[in-house]
């Protein structure tokens, strides 16, 4: 089986920008922000990200780079009994997987739709079975692309990838501050409501913000990290990757409330913001077919390459544990999210499939998507923490940067993220 390796380390970078760049930060970001003390929010966000997002990617790609396995290889490494860890990950990740490819699929069907100028909303798409189609599309394409490997067809989808990306997001993102009662968006977005951040509920949303954009706790980034070829700081790369990711997510919530606001429309959540509101906004608006196609755009480039990262994760695993080609791999792993993907899809369809009164993909976000991600991390924290070797691990945190890690931030990853992630979850179980 040849090796998967990144060819260069723009490559590299580019490719984990893509991973957590992604609907976490175009559509979710804003209206969490907004819906959280606006302005306010972002003291709990940036100080999640900074404090523990920073150090986490590093220790992902720091324990991808250094076992050269996925995150079952890489946690049997420090103990086999904790394979099962690793496995849970896995069965968390393609869940998701299973869920966020529904999801591209409707981003799909409005970019189709918007561009020829057919006015679909959201219940005319979801009383149809067009979602399951178009799931079944983009499961397709991300399969394919994952055949082509590694370094000749991840890495090159995310260098045009992120390219386009901030090519199509700044100037919709000008042109949307730019358009009457922008105001209004961004005062909603921005304006702090300080009595917020005494809420410990408000630093569990931050923290799970951050760890699902990007893309931490679930092995992607063991898995990005082990393919590293050449010499990179981690804590460089790192950096670089969440401040794009920041930046991303904080122009996009200029770009969506000025949108929403422009054309007096209620600034809503979840899937009636992305999937209601706006293509209502761009259908009233001048040059509304450009403005909503460049949007549906970004959101499906965005999307893509994160999905290419989470089918990665199960692909990487069975190829590592059953000694099977990518490409047997690639059929597997697809299989697995097909069977998800449409359970998940039947909740938006006309069977409206639910558990309880909740349809089968909410149920699947907030149990195995919210609390799943949540436990793998603090797994994943807790064992690579008090197993690994603790020079092994600064040397590899440390290597190639010019500035050597002090030992004191592994205390931060030793003791405080697992009482941090504990606290997570007991307050997002409350709330
Ligand atoms: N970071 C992606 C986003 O913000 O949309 C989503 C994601 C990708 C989450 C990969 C988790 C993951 F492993």
């Amino acid at each position: 089986m040849p090796e998967q390796k990144w060819g260069t380390n723009t490559g590299f970078v580019l490719a984990a920008v893509g991973s957590a760049v992604g609907m976490g930060n175009i559509w979710r970001f804003p209206y969490i922000t907004g819906e959280n003390g606006g302005g306010a929010f972002l003291i709990p966000y940036f100080t999640v990200t900074i404090l523990f997002g920073l150090i986490f990617m590093s220790l992902e790609f720091a324990v991808g780079r250094y076992y050269n396995k996925s995150i079952i290889g890489s946690l049997a490494s420090l103990g086999s009994h904790f394979r099962w860890a690793g496995a849970f990950t896995v069965i968390v990740i393609t869940v998701i997987a299973g869920y966020y490819f529904v999801i591209l699929g409707w981003v799909g069907s409005f970019f189709v739709s918007t561009v020829s100028h057919d006015t679909m909303t959201f219940d005319g798409l979801t009383s149809s079975y067009y979602p399951i189609l178009s799931f079944g599309v983009v499961l397709g394409l991300v399969a394919a692309i994952a055949a082509g490997g590694v370094s000749c067809s991840i890495e090159r989808l995310n260098k045009y990838g992120v390219l386009a990306l901030i090519a199509i997001l700044v100037p919709l993102a000008i042109y949307a501050v730019s358009l009457p009662d922008s105001d209004k968006g961004i005062a909603y977005y921005l304006t702090p409501d300080y009595t917020k951040i005494s809420d410990p509920a408000i630093w569990s949303t931050a923290f799970g913000q951050v760890f699902f954009s990007l893309s931490l706790g679930m092995g992607v980034m063991v898995a990005y990290g082990s393919y590293i070829k050449n010499k990179i700081s981690l804590a460089k790369a790192s950096s670089v990757i969440i401040m794009t990711n920041a930046s991303v997510s904080v122009i996009a919530g200029f770009m969506i409330f000025s949108f929403v606001f422009s054309y007096g429309a209620d600034p809503a959540s979840g899937t009636n913001l992305a999937f209601v509101v706006l293509p209502q906004a761009f259908s009233e608006m001048a040059f509304g077919s450009v403005v909503g196609s460049a949007f549906f755009a970004l959101l499906f480039i965005a999307g893509l390459t994160s999905a290419v990262s989470l089918l990665e994760v199960p692909i990487g695993a069975l190829s590592e544990q059953f000694g099977i080609s990518r490409r047997k791999a690639v059929l597997a792993s697809s299989g697995i999210v097909l069977l998800v993907g449409i359970v998940a899809s039947l909740g938006y369809s006309p069977v409206s499939l639910s558990i309880g009164d909740t349809p089968t993909l909410d149920w699947l976000d907030q149990y195995i998507g919210s609390y799943g991600v949540v436990i793998a991390a603090g797994m994943f924290a807790v064992i690579v923490m008090w197993r690994m070797d603790k020079g092994t691990l600064l040397e590899q945190l440390g290597m190639h940067g010019k500035i050597a890690m002090p030992e004191r931030i592994l205390y931060v990853c030793k003791y405080v993220l697992p009482v941090v992630i504990m606290l997570s979850l007991v307050f997002s179980f409350v709330s």
